[in-house]
């Protein structure tokens, strides 16, 4: 599918509530499942990985009911209950779901195999299965477990003290799902001075009744944990998502946003402090918490925006939002550097190859980094046509590039927002105003 840029140049105006939370969707899931008793999960994203983590629990034999659309009832019948599904596990374009799943499934007394699209299953999966080897997890796969589709043989672990060698909260949260499951004690270590990666799965523990152990840098997991009880969850706004609509409020002229019930989990916030230290005028108003995670209320009104300098702890905690901030750089006078986010290459494309391709169609200057990027800012885009790499933030990042530049911009390949946010452009549409 294509985006055009209108004929006339548009501000952002009005208020917007984003669909739930990527991350927090995908906990939502998986702990209702693994509790005793009904959860009502609200606010529930409907972008298609989600719903992998959703059908897979299905296919586990777990009961869900759609209520409506953004709302669905989990039967659970506690930690033990899950079946030896029957076909194939599908998680589609998303890595959240498979590698979760294969800390989950690692277990389990019975065999399954889990599997993904092609861009999955080029992504490194021996991060995930050479700690569960370690807990003695039996895993086979291509490469010898190091690529998706996995064969897991369910069956006893031992808990393990494990040291990861990059900041990911997938990894650390596959390994403390398998922790659950296994004899005595698992400790997961964030890398030295890494700032540490989002706590969604450690919120949902406590919000379930059951707290991890943490400490600075450290997750304990002490089996027996008692079990999760049902519950019902509100997920906040994705503020992922909301990204897109603050830096397009802060590039386009005239525009004054509101966004409301915005999740506003430390470990996710990163994009707002760069935002606002490159002169972006955004107002955050914290509000509250919904199933453990803080929320709050964001406004975002055209800026003079200036290049920046991010590197560090400040990555991790706007690792998905490297694309976006990236244009918020090319609109702003001077020039960005972007490092240590070599994380980027193995996401759900090179991200740092495409975002440095994509902004030198629209005469951009920009250098690639094997970790980051130096981005000129201040000459603005030329319209061009933006191709998406089949990726979700690629996709949306470069249709708030297109508004930028004007008629004659396009970006192709856009059906790819139905990973996170189905309904991104019928949003963007309500909130586009003419300038
Ligand atoms: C996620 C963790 C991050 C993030 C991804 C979602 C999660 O990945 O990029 O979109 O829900 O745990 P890594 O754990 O690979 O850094």
């Amino acid at each position: 599918m294509l985006f055009k840029s209108p004929k006339k140049p548009v501000a952002l105006k009005g208020k917007l509530t984003l669909p739930g939370d990527k991350s927090v969707c995908h906990r939502a899931i998986i702990f209702s499942s693994l509790a005793r008793g009904e959860s009502l999960i609200k606010n529930f994203s409907g972008g298609d990985d989600n719903l992998r983590t959703l059908r897979i629990f299905q296919k586990l034999g777990v009961e869900i009911q759609k209520k409506d659309e953004k709302t669905y009832l989990v039967k659970g019948r506690g930690r033990n209950s899950l079946t030896e599904p029957e076909e194939i596990l599908n998680a589609g374009n998303s890595g959240t779901t498979l590698r979760l799943m294969t800390g989950l499934l690692a277990g389990q007394s019975f065999f399954s195999v889990i599997a993904g699209d092609r861009s999955l299953s080029r992504r490194p999966m021996g991060r995930v299965t050479e700690p569960l080897k370690l807990m003695g997890a039996r895993i086979t796969g291509r490469e010898g477990g190091k690529k998706a589709p996995l064969a897991i043989s369910g069956g006893k672990l031992q808990g393990i003290r494990y040291q990861m060698p990059v900041s990911s909260a997938q990894l650390k949260s596959a390994i403390i799902l398998a922790g659950l499951f296994a004899e005595g004690p698992t400790e997961v270590l964030e890398p030295e001075g890494s700032g540490g990666s989002r706590d969604h799965t450690e919120r949902m523990f406590e919000f379930f009744g059951s707290p991890l152990v943490q400490r600075k840098g450290l997750v304990r997991i002490e089996p027996p944990v008692p079990e999760f009880k049902g519950q019902e969850i509100t997920v906040p706004g994705d503020i992922s998502a909301a990204a897109f609509f603050l830096v397009a409020a802060l590039i386009l002229p005239g525009s004054d946003i509101t966004l409301s019930g915005v999740g506003l989990n430390p470990g996710r916030t990163g994009i707002i402090e760069a935002l606002q230290k490159m002169g972006g005028n955004i107002t955050v108003t914290p509000e509250g918490k919904m199933c453990g995670e803080p929320w709050g209320t964001l406004r975002a009104r055209s800026s003079k925006l200036e290049g920046g300098d991010f590197s560090g702890a400040l990555i991790v905690r706007m690792l998905d939002e490297i694309p976006i901030l990236s244009i918020a750089a090319a609109a702003a006078k001077g020039p960005t550097r972007i490092r240590d986010a070599g994380e980027l290459r193995v996401k759900e494309s090179d991200r740092l190859k495409v975002v440095a391709r994509e902004l030198a169609r629209a005469g951009v200057g920009v250098k690639e980094y094997p970790d980051g990027l130096d981005i000129q800012g201040g000459k603005g885009f030329q319209p061009a046509s933006f191709i998406s790499a089949g990726d979700h933030r690629i996709a949306m990042a470069f249709t708030v590039a297109s508004l930028s530049a004007g008629p004659g911009a396009e970006v192709k390949g856009t059906e790819s927002v139905k990973i996170s946010y189905p309904q991104f452009y019928r949003d963007l549409e309500s909130l586009s105003k003419k300038r």
